[in-house]
């Protein structure tokens, strides 16, 4: 019975706490500044219950559009601040970086801001700065021998794989952007299967929507015995450890052969053991992390545009007939290389588009504000959690007139905007505000230009993505903004036909995949084999098809939480009779 009294006694002292807390923000107003509009907040609680688990970024762009493109709300005592404009956040986070360039502690990962393990979310501390320079001198290096044409070796696989089995494509979507940066970060993709498992669940301990400790804080205080949040992370960090560390072993085994291929790490131990300044290059256990991060990166968001690709060719197939036109004119038969890029603008601008149309990290990537602040009148205290609201930024009408609709044009035609010749080199992705701001920008963005840019041209040369039909001719109806509700958010499964646009092309695809494939590809070819075995049986058994053929269940495949592929034989790549027009 004591508990009732107990538990009042503590909300009083909790409402006590806010009050005073408010008294004191209210305070440190300056003469003639005044707080940012948003929502009214409830004590405590701010207006933690209207955020949805699914798809928030929706309910914050839904706010800007009430109280303006520079908001304020609050969520358990801890103020957010939300940007909706492209301009506010480069008058913030980049011309006051100083100030606005530190990250918030995550609740369920407390230490993310000074351990040095993903600089992504370290603080603005010297650990993040030396990170960050090895980082960038490592990406400039292999950006210079054009990634060593992995992403290409990568992308062959993936377009062979995809044209035997369409319906496993977010499995082989992700099998291509980890195993990519996995030779990139390593020279081998061998570890890929584990770093998707370890990535995902990194996204899951950092995500708002992911672990409950993000949303309800107090929760982090728990012991890990009490906590399966906790337990959960410290089994996935130890999993990571362990790979990273086996994968530096590696290279030093290749370079001790004498065959180590190019990589972030073997570049790393290369400029170490040559370079007369030592400290430059610093100690090879935080190399590790840095070079992890990158991988975690890479493996982590590119999968989202590449499925947001297939969406828009879905529902824009007028787009998708464009491309077939740029590619075949362009490269006369042959599938799009990296080296063909400054011939194919239409191209860029469908990877561009993509990005814009369906953001893969619609909330951003936080800053922290290091001290109180005001701009244009409004004051914003040290602490707040600063998020450029990417969703909203790519939906200003200033900017993308008729912004729901997927058009290239708009970065290819001069009434537009944000047209900028010369089209041999815009639109590329450099200083897209998709990529963040200030001295947090991304720092992959030579990885994604190529590995979308092979990506969608592959595909877009390959196959005509269609609609699945039922038996009676209608169309299997294909989700318009599904999205995961992760901090980076990939699209949820849909069920569409990959049609190989030749037989030439299918002679060709099969031709990629033997340039394309690893050693370790032995189980893939099986699996392969198998299911072409599979599908003539099931061929032959009508009646088995005829079944399928009214199957409208748009969740078809396994998803790309999971690595192996499963065996759904109703989405299938198939050679269509229409030739390459
Ligand atoms: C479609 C793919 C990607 C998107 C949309 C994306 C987007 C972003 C965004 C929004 C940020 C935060 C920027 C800010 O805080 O203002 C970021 C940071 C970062 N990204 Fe990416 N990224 C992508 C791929 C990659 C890849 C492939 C790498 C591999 C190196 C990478 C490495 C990083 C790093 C290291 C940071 C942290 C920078 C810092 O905090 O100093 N990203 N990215």
């Amino acid at each position: 019975m004591a508990v009732i009294p107990s538990v009042v006694f503590v909300a009083l002292l909790l409402y006590i706490l806010y009050l005073t807390k408010k008294r004191h923000d209210r305070a440190r107003v300056p003469p003639g500044a005044q707080s940012l509009p948003g929502p009214k907040c409830y004590p405590i609680l701010g207006r933690v219950h209207d955020i949805p688990s699914e798809a928030s970024w929706l309910k914050f762009y839904e706010w800007s559009k009430q109280y303006g493109p520079i908001y304020q709300m609050e969520m358990f005592g801890s103020v957010h601040v939300w940007i909706s404009s492209e301009q506010i956040a480069h008058d913030l986070l980049s011309r006051r970086a100083p100030i606005y360039s530190d990250r918030p502690q995550i609740p369920n990962l407390p230490d993310n801001r000074t351990k040095g393990d993903y600089l992504a979310l370290s603080g603005r501390n010297e650990t993040w700065k030396r990170q960050r320079k090895l980082c960038q001198q490592l990406m400039a290096t292999s950006a210079h021998d054009s990634l060593h044409g992995y992403p290409t070796m990568e992308r062959d696989r993936f377009l062979y794989l995809l044209s035997k089995d369409s319906s496993q494509y977010r499995e082989y979507v992700e099998q291509f952007t980890a195993r990519s940066v996995a030779r990139l970060s390593w020279g081998s993709p061998h570890s890929a299967q584990v770093l998707r498992v370890t990535t995902h669940g990194l996204l899951e301990t950092i995500s708002p929507s992911g672990a409950l400790p993000n949303v309800i804080s107090c929760l982090r205080h728990l012991p890990a015995c009490l906590s399966p949040w906790k337990r959960k992370e410290n089994a996935r960090h130890e999993l990571e450890a362990t790979m990273l560390k086996d994968n530096v072993q590696y290279v030093h085994e290749r370079i001790n052969e004498g065959n180590a291929p190019p990589s972030f790490v073997r570049t790393f131990i290369d400029g170490l053991s040559s370079s007369a300044d030592k400290a430059k290059w610093g100690e090879e256990a935080e190399a590790t992390y840095v070079v992890g991060q990158m991988a975690i990166a890479g493996a982590l968001t590119i999968g989202s545009p590449i499925q947001s690709f297939l969406l828009a060719m879905l529902h824009y197939p007028d787009w998708q007939e464009k491309l077939h036109k740029e590619i075949d004119e362009v490269c006369e038969g042959a599938c799009p290389q990296w080296a063909d890029r400054s011939k194919l603008p239409m191209l860029r601008a469908v990877v561009k588009e993509v990005i814009r149309w369906r953001p893969p990290v619609p909330t951003g990537i936080p800053h922290a504000l290091e001290q109180d602040d005001v701009y244009n009148g409004y004051f914003i205290p040290a602490g707040a959690t600063i998020h450029a609201l990417e969703w909203a930024i790519t939906r200003d009408e200033t900017t993308y007139p008729d912004a729901e609709t997927f058009n290239p044009a708009r970065w290819l035609k001069p009434e537009y905007p944000t047209y900028k010749e010369p089209l041999t080199l815009h639109p590329n992705l450099n200083g897209f505000s998709q990529f963040g701001f200030g001295r947090r920008t991304c720092q992959g963005v030579p990885i994604v230009e190529q590995d979308l840019f092979l990506a969608m041209g592959g595909m877009a040369w390959a196959f005509h993505i269609t609609k699945k039909r039922r038996a009676d001719g209608t169309e299997v109806p294909v989700h318009w903004n599904d999205f995961t509700p992760l901090l980076i958010a990939k699209p949820a499964p849909f069920k569409f036909d990959a049609i190989v646009r030749s037989e030439e092309k299918e002679f060709l695809l099969a031709q990629m995949w033997e340039s394309g494939k690893g050693e370790d590809d032995e189980d893939e070819e099986q699996q392969q084999l198998r299911q072409t075995i599979w599908k003539d049986m099931e061929k032959r058994d009508k009646g088995a098809l005829a079944a399928h053929e009214h199957d409208d269940d748009v969740s078809s495949d396994r998803g790309s939480e999971t690595s192996g592929v499963t065996t759904d034989t109703d989405s299938t790549a198939s050679t269509g009779s229409e030739g390459d027009a």
